[in-house]
């Protein structure tokens, strides 16, 4: 028989094993005698499927293998090495932001000054789409890669359409999680989780996710300036599962920057900027437009950042001269088999 204090920290394993692996179903068993313990991924996309063994480390091994982000290293805190979420933050005239990232921005702005611009019709853009799908009476929105706390965030822009709208932040920057849970989870109908779009079926299982937003019922999934920061394949396969987890009358909207339009230099420069930090990658037009693919395409269509319903502010926000094409589409996933009419 096992003496009770080996049998303690078992559990203690176990209970911290679960606690660590959100998306599977583990438990233990006892079968005649001999102790196994199962694990069953909650998530079709949720690898490893099932793992069975007698032992604890080796389930804790072959989970972590499943769960490890392939390609570039998982952002770390570091004021010395410039990060995505602050350079940004520096273009928008944010305050979160060291001496690293501000060299690189003023890098990148002597040479491109109309980024800034871009970035600021990116904001605006955010907040015209999210309150355009709040007044088709979606009340969920995830925030995919949703950057250092913006105002208006977007939690403070549907609000103001439907005050009890539900949103939850997704960022894999430990910095950004920290300022977000400081400054956006206002309330329990703000959640903040951390996830990368490289693990998508990860961040799909997170409790602190599915606790918050029910994916049964239509729910708007934002992906802003993120996804020319993932390589070609992992951006498809990041588009492609939230797509296909999205119920009818779902909405999602996307902003990325295009190699369709733009100076390769420009690229090769923003490469550069980022070169240890994220794979900066270009995506054509037509590229694009396939993450839509199955979804009906708002009114004006794919367009430019500063056009999108713009209005008045259209000319605000368009760089008199540009060698930068920054594309966005807002777009409804219907119910039933199509063709479905603009
Ligand atoms: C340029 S900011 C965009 C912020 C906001 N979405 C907007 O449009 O204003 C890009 C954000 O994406 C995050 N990001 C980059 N790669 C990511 C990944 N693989 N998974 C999750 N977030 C990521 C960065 O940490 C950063 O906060």
């Amino acid at each position: 028989m096992q003496p009770a204090s080996e049998i303690d920290t078992e559990g203690r394993e176990l209970a911290q094993l679960v606690a660590d692996f959100p998306g599977f179903r583990i438990w233990r068993e006892d079968v005649c005698g001999r102790v196994r313990y199962i694990a069953l991924s909650q998530h079709p996309d949720l690898r490893p499927h099932t793992v069975i063994t007698a032992d604890l480390a080796e389930l804790r091994e072959a989970l972590a293998r499943g769960q490890r982000v392939p390609g570039w290293p998982q952002p770390t805190f570091s004021p010395a090495a410039p990060s995505v979420a602050r350079i940004y933050d520096h273009v928008l005239g944010g305050k979160d932001h060291f001496p690293a990232d501000r060299a690189a921005a003023r890098e990148l702005l002597e040479r491109f000054p109309e980024v800034a611009q871009i970035a600021r019709a990116n904001r605006a853009f955010l907040a015209r789409a999210v309150r355009h799908v709040a007044r088709q009476q979606v009340t969920q929105f995830v925030d995919l890669g949703a950057g250092l706390p913006a105002s208006p965030n977007v939690h403070e822009t549907t609000r103001q359409v439907i005050p009890g709208a539900r949103v939850a932040y997704v960022d894999n920057d430990p910095m950004v999680l920290a300022h977000a849970r400081a400054v956006l989870a206002v309330d329990d109908q703000v959640a903040v989780v951390a996830g990368d779009l490289r693990a998508p079926a990860a961040v799909l299982a997170d409790p602190a996710l599915i606790s918050l937003i029910d994916f049964s019922k239509p729910v708007c999934v934002v992906l802003a300036s993120v996804l020319h920061f993932l390589p070609a394949q992992q951006a498809d396969a990041a588009v492609a599962a939230f797509r296909e987890q999205m119920s009818p009358g779902s909405y999602l909207v996307i902003s990325v920057g295009t190699s369709s339009g733009t100076d390769p230099e420009l690229i090769r420069c923003l490469q550069a900027t980022y070169a240890g930090t994220a794979p900066v990658t270009a995506r054509t037009e037509a590229e694009i437009t396939s993450w839509f693919d199955g979804l009906l395409l708002a009114r004006p269509g794919l367009t430019d950042v500063w056009a999108w319903r713009a209005g008045q502010s259209r000319q605000a926000h368009r760089p008199p001269q540009s060698r930068a094409r920054f594309v966005v589409g807002v777009a409804r996933k219907p119910s039933g088999p199509g063709p479905w009419r603009p």
